[in-house]
């Protein structure tokens, strides 16, 4: 597996914020937690391959936004926010060796954040973000492989995985107050604890989903179903409203 990454840029203080409010951001502690997260998903059996450093691009720690990876094809996103289209440039050399690159065009938006993959269906969150040409340029990109794309509207969080995440088996961790939950029936949904809103993001690498440190109860929820779950402490990064899959993009090797 390969852990596509980027370092936090020097600009993360101006980054874009859409449902918190700003707070100051310690970037000597970012940075190193990013880089304890890297080396998490190193000892996960990921070789991180890290992006080339954008220091004028604040948000460009956030990869997962620029690109959705499957095993035959990666399509290079188009972000809603126009301060991050950017980033895809170097996002898109790092792929071109790795999958065949589809590219959305507009009018269409889509943002890695809002594309979560269960088996072959992904689910894609109608967000701020991502926006209905975006959904049907991503359907048509994967259908030839077999995937199913279904739309999900998103309300009150930046992106569809901050609501819902998959980790393992037929198992999504959930905040219900952000989606429809109906639009995941079937699963075995384990819902945060209400005093966790953002908890709903973890990523599963090979069995171990990475959840972040600050969320205890939600991990206790999530132990207590058989999830395996190793904490990692992104809080710098939460201000900047980053999860803990905001900033890698797995590649299956
Ligand atoms: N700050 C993350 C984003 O809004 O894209």
């Amino acid at each position: 597996m390969i852990a596509i990454t980027r370092d936090v840029s020097d600009a993360i203080v101006r980054c874009e914020l859409t449902h918190l409010a700003r707070q100051p951001i310690d970037l000597v502690r970012a940075r190193a937690q990013h880089r304890a997260y890297e080396a998490r998903l190193a000892s996960l059996g990921c070789e991180v391959r890290r992006l080339a450093d954008a220091p004028d691009l604040a948000d460009a720690v956030f990869v997962e936004d620029t690109a959705v990876v499957v095993a035959e094809v990666a399509v290079l996103a188009r972000p809603g926010a126009a301060s991050r289209r950017p980033e895809l440039a170097s996002m898109a050399e790092a792929l071109t060796p790795l999958r065949p690159v589809v590219r959305v065009e507009a009018p269409g938006t889509l943002e890695g954040g809002d594309v979560l993959r269960v088996g072959r269906t992904l689910f894609v969150g109608r967000s701020g973000r991502t926006n209905d040409a975006g959904f049907a340029q991503l359907r048509a990109a994967v259908a030839p492989y077999g995937y199913d794309a279904r739309q999900v509207p998103v309300t009150g969080c930046l992106h569809l995985k901050s609501a819902i995440t998959w980790v393992g088996e037929r198992r999504l961790v959930v905040n219900c107050a952000w989606i429809d939950a109906g639009a995941f029936e079937g699963f075995d949904l384990v819902d945060v604890d209400p005093a966790e809103p953002f908890a709903a993001n973890a990523l599963l690498v090979r069995g171990t989903a990475i959840h972040g440190a600050q969320f205890p109860r939600t991990r206790a929820r999530l132990e207590a179903r058989g999830v395996r779950v190793e904490p990692v402490d992104l809080s710098e990064l939460a201000k900047a409203e980053g999860g803990v899959t905001c900033c890698s993009v797995i590649v299956d090797a």
